[in-house]
């Protein structure tokens, strides 16, 4: 299957944070907020794959900063690595300042989603080929990602988990 590059299937959403959206600090829910990731990583791996995709796990989160009710919320989902069936796609979330416009990272997480057909059996994606720097840097960490969550999932033995153990031997 022929390569392709992580701009192909780049997806970037931009919304605002409505009150019915925030917590009593008047921020917003952290439910919220995985869910408009997951709904752009969902069309990254499906744009992608030009398949269905379903969410097999969210390995990473991390809420950084409170996003205040009417922030301007840029979010931007693409493809880090693609196993077989599976797509790992990295998400970065920045924030847009009313007065100068400049848009800063606020938060980011990582999603792993699996192609499917019609009877839900996984099936093979294309692989990535990574560009920029920061696409190879993430396309490099992410066997070891891979592998945190399967051995998490019960689905991969630690001692398989090979180039994982390696971070922290010596
Ligand atoms: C995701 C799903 C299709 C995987 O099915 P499965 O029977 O475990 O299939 P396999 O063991 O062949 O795994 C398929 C791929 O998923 C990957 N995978 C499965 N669980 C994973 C996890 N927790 N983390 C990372 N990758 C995972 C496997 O490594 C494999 O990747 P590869 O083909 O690139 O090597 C299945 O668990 C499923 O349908 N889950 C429900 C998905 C869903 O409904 N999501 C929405 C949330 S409600």
């Amino acid at each position: 299957m022929k390569a392709k590059t992580p701009s192909e299937s780049r997806t970037i959403t931009t919304d605002m944070v409505l009150p019915s959206e925030t917590n009593h600090l008047h921020h917003l829910f952290g439910g919220e907020l995985l869910s408009r990731m997951d709904r752009a990583a969902y069309i990254t791996a499906r744009r992608h794959s030009r398949r269905i995709a379903v969410t097999a796990s969210v390995n990473h989160v991390a809420f950084n900063t409170a996003i205040p009710v009417g922030s301007v919320v840029t979010i931007e989902a693409q493809i880090s690595r693609t196993f077989t069936s599976s797509m790992e796609v990295f998400i970065d979330v920045y924030l847009e300042d009313r007065l100068s416009g400049i848009r800063t990272k606020a938060n980011e997480a990582i999603y792993t989603f699996v192609a499917v057909d019609d009877t839900m059996k996984p099936v093979e994606v294309a692989p990535i080929l990574p560009e920029t720097e920061i696409e190879k840097q993430r396309f490099d960490a992410a066997l070891r990602r891979r592998q945190l969550s399967l051995v998490l999932a019960g689905k991969m033995k630690p001692s398989e988990a090979h180039e994982l153990k390696a971070l922290f031997e010596d």
